[in-house]
């Protein structure tokens, strides 16, 4: 039907025309003219009318209600003799002497009224004698009035239809939402990326929240979480409001990449430890469990695994938030130092300290949480000190004759092997039996390959937003290499690997296998693997007269790479089946030490 955006304030559509033929009405009958919308509210007028055009009249207004009310015309030859006026109490001060009213009608709908008003005896007597004429012609201009309107209205119904056929045969997909969130529109494009079809989805409720929460307005596509009945998909795009509607327009490159189910179902606090593989599920939901206890944590897991992030999902989630959170890393510190660091010192304690003192991070982190890291690295003589802390609750700085209270909560991290370095005498039984009350383990990346779709689209989402560069489309082939590729060095490569391709990728394009480096890369015959290349640039070094410039160029890159995605030089010198010490003098000689640990 055309008239079905027609509201009560549709005559505010057309104030021109209505403000046009207000004075020629008024200069052709020689009346004063005032026209109201279904409101009471003035929309145009002459003599003491055209004063407040905007305002909404008051309750003395009775005849023009009465027209409003009744859909009918109304005529008054004498206004204060008419028994419509008999009973106002205004009447004394009304300055009208006779009326007409015509109602604007649509339909049904009473849009307004049109008024001619006499003020004079003239006036009056012109009324008296002409209404029928003067009321023909006041519906005229009614008619007018309203063959405006519709047209009005069908332009922007024709409007309509021409965006919504044009969005109908986008390349990109559109969404469009209500406030609420409910679907108004969706295009081909949309339902063939979500997977769904217009029946399943028009009118349903849907969210749709960026992967990676970030206060700051983003350019360009990011990554969202796109949620509609149980199903979750992860759609890059952006979201735009235009008028009432939120519009998410999709990126023309999408992974084909569905959530596990009940993503949702992650406890929001350790969101951000992202996996959502049965093993993950089962730390987070272990993490949220026993953040509360005051126990000792030992999180195990191989480097890169993600135990710095686990350790501080545990703070942030037991009543010591609030409190410090201190960590130190025990491979890190010299072994001579790490007592000092931990116990802190008085003034004068040994050559060397400080002429103040220090406070050792054990009472740094009273109330809050320690963290270990690293621990089977902590030389047997702290540990026995560290013990006695634990046992006592208190510490006593070097050179201290006075023990300080303290209440820690104890979380340590190790990839190395405890059980062996307690058979092996490295580190004390009694202490490691203190520190793992609750053991935590981190599943390496190869073990739960499925997270693996995530945590690339999470980490290029997160890397490209550091360099504020829009989120670039992945083929689905690099993808199946990345499922395919064993991770080494876990979550940390990952993301490494992530920051590379951001930054590689030309603007605009794709990341395609192309750019993967060739470690990642599945070896392909005759290609040797890397593990060969690199024993045959080796081969090539022992024999300098034949080994060429270009291969010692790989070797550097080769070297570097690994370095920088793997950021631990063991990790990198088995990858590359060469040993440590052969590796800290390639590094040397190519000048690359500020890589890794
Ligand atoms: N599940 C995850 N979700 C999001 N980011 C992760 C996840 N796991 C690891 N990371 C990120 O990977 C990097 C390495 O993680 P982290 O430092 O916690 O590893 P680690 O196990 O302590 O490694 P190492 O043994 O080498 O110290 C960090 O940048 C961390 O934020
Ligand atoms: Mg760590």
């Amino acid at each position: 039907m055309p008239f079905s955006n027609l509201t009560p304030s549709a005559l505010k559509q057309i104030q021109p025309t209505i403000q046009r033929f207000t004075k020629m009405l008024a200069n052709i009958m020689q009346l004063e003219v005032e026209i109201v919308d279904a409101d009471l509210v003035r929309m145009a007028g002459t003599g003491p009318y055209a004063k407040s055009v905007g305002v909404t009249l008051n309750n003395y207004s009775r005849l023009l209600r009465h027209v409003l009310e009744s859909k009918t015309e109304k005529v008054v030859v004498r206004s204060r003799t008419d028994p419509m006026c008999a009973s106002c109490t205004d009447r004394s001060n009304c300055m009208e002497k006779a009326f007409i009213g015509i109602p604007i009608l649509v339909q049904d709908v009473c849009l307004g009224v049109i008024s001619l008003v006499a003020l004079t005896d003239e006036q009056q007597k012109r009324i008296e004698e002409n209404n029928r004429e003067i009321s023909d012609y006041a519906r005229h201009i009614s008619t007018i009035f309203v063959s405006k309107i519709v047209g009005v209205q069908s332009n922007a119904d024709e409007l309509t239809q021409m965006l919504i056929g044009l969005v109908d045969h986008m390349d990109q997909g559109v969404v469009g939402l209500d406030k609420n969130g409910q679907v108004k529109f969706i295009n081909a494009t949309a339902l063939e990326h979500l997977g769904c079809t217009q029946e399943k989805i028009a009118g349903r409720l849907v969210e749709i929240e960026p992967l990676t929460p970030t206060k700051i307005p983003t350019q360009g596509h990011s990554q969202y979480i796109f949620s509609f009945a149980d199903k979750q998909a992860i759609i890059s795009g952006q979201m735009i409001k235009v008028h009432e509607l939120e519009l998410f327009l999709m990126a023309y490159h999408q992974s084909p990449l569905t959530l596990p189910e009940g993503h949702s179902q992650t406890d929001p606090r350790v969101q951000h430890i992202i996996g959502e593989s049965p093993p993950m599920r089962a730390l987070k939901a272990l993490i949220a469990r026993i953040a509360t206890s005051p126990s000792s944590v030992l999180i195990r897991g191989e480097s890169g695994t993600g135990k710095e992030i686990v350790a501080r999902a545990i703070h942030q989630l037991s009543d010591r938030q609030q409190q410090a959170f201190v960590a130190i890393n025990c491979a890190a510190i010299p072994e001579n130092l790490q007592e000092s660091e931990l116990f802190g010192y008085v003034k004068g304690a040994f050559t060397g300290a400080s002429a103040t003192g220090k406070v050792g991070l054990i009472q740094a982190a009273n109330g809050g949480t320690l963290f270990l890291d690293e621990v089977g690295d902590m030389p047997l003589t702290l540990q026995a000190k560290l013990l006695r802390a634990i046992e006592s609750r208190e510490v006593q700085p070097i050179g201290s004759n006075k023990s300080f209270p303290v209440d820690i909560r104890i979380i340590s991290a190790t990839h190395q092997n405890l059980d062996d370095f307690v058979a092996q005498g490295k580190f004390r039984g009694d202490l490691y039996y203190r520190l793992s009350v609750i053991p935590i383990s981190v599943p390496a990346l190869r073990e739960r390959k499925s997270d693996i779709d995530l945590l690339v689209h999470y980490f290029i989402n997160l890397h490209a937003k550091r360099i504020s560069n829009a989120y670039p489309g992945i083929a689905p082939d690099v993808l199946e290499q990345l499922r395919q590729y064993n991770w080494p060095g876990n979550v940390r490569e990952l993301s490494n690997l992530a920051e590379y391709l951001v930054n590689v990728v030309p603007p605009g394009e794709l990341i395609d296998v192309s750019l993967l480096p060739p470690s990642i890369s599945p070896p392909q015959t005759p290609r040797p693997t890397e593990k060969n290349k690199l024993q045959e640039t080796q081969a090539n070094f022992c024999e300098p007269e034949t080994g060429t410039k270009m291969l010692k160029t790989m070797e550097r890159q080769i070297i570097e790479e690994a370095l920088f995605r793997l950021e631990n030089k063991k990790l990198v010198a088995d990858e590359l089946g060469i040993g440590i010490a052969t590796l800290y003098r390639k590094i040397k000689k190519y000048g690359l030490s500020n890589f890794g640990d």
